[in-house]
């Protein structure tokens, strides 16, 4: 596995994978990689013959009090993760590399992103779809993949793709949790030993609700409900949103059919964490 800084080197790299007629994929992380990141590299290392991967605390994502200057960085830890799990280009750019001094350009959306996290964190996808286009176009990559925990982020990728005729296929990946239903994400490590505890009630209501929507519940306010109160016996959770949409649109939803997203962010202590789960198909 190569570690490059620049885009000319990625840029280089790729033009030579592409003359040998080599196949692409691409996993983007913000680093502080876990097995979650890996299970997206080993998926990317088994369906294409290189795999990209960057390692970039995108700025822009950040909203002025959100955790940027706190987000926990691990370098070498990182490196040897992605060479261990398959890839063969390791990016790990500057922000000067990524972002001109005086860039004014970016990639908004009007729909998908008002809803849920975009509520919350209003800049947020505008810094996301932003740093992703940009990724998209110095690697141009056949596929890129990308966890369903971040599952709105997922469907404005999805979308960003389609609208911007990318011609890459973006690919969902499962959620990978701790032994006891914990949501992998480099956030856990913020958690005190009594809040890790607590934070057990997101994963607990997210497989309350599952059951009932497999079990045949429609009704969105009922799984919504079951799932509030689960959350609200803990003390140290307080709820951002508990919320049933369409996958497709982001909308909210009163009755479930098609495919369906509920997700949740709730504040454990100072951390907010976020889960979900996907029924794809409803009648
Ligand atoms: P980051 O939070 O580092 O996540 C990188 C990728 O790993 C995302 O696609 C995310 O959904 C996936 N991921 C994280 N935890 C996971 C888990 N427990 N199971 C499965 N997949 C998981 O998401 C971002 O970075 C950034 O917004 C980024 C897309 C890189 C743009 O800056």
């Amino acid at each position: 596995m190569d570690t490059v800084t620049t885009i000319e080197e990625v840029r280089e790299a790729v033009r030579g994978w592409r003359r040998e007629g080599l196949s692409v994929g691409l996993v983007t992380t913000m680093g502080y990689l876990h097995e979650g990141h890996e299970s997206l590299i080993l998926r990317a290392a088994a369906e294409n013959d290189r795999v990209v991967v960057t390692d970039f605390l995108n700025p822009t994502q950040f909203g002025a009090n959100e955790d940027l200057s706190t987000y926990p960085r691990d370098f070498d830890r990182d490196r040897d993760l992605c060479e261990n799990a398959g890839a063969a280009l390791f990016f790990y750019p500057e922000v000067s590399e990524m972002y001109d001094a005086d860039a004014c350009t970016y990639v908004d959306m009007d729909a998908l992103t008002n809803e849920l996290c975009g509520l919350t964190r209003p800049t947020h996808f505008r810094g996301v779809c932003t740093v992703v286009a940009k990724f998209f176009n110095i690697v141009c990559p056949d596929r890129a993949y990308f966890g369903q925990k971040d599952a709105q982020q997922l469907a404005v990728i999805k979308r960003m793709a389609r609208d911007m005729k990318y011609g890459i296929e973006v690919i969902g990946c499962p959620i990978i949790r701790e032994e006891d239903g914990l949501a992998k994400s480099s956030r856990n490590t913020y958690l005190s030993a009594e809040e890790r505890a607590a934070a057990l009630c997101l994963s607990r209501a997210i497989f309350v609700g599952k059951d009932m929507v497999e079990a045949g519940e429609r009704d969105a306010k009922a799984v919504l409900d079951a799932m509030t109160q689960i959350i609200e016996a803990e003390p140290l959770a307080k709820i951002d949103y508990v919320k049933m949409v369409n996958f497709d649109t982001i909308e909210q939803i009163d009755t479930l059919s098609g495919n369906v997203l509920c997700a949740i962010a709730v504040y454990v202590g100072k951390t907010r964490l976020i889960d979900n789960f996907i029924v794809e198909g409803i009648e």
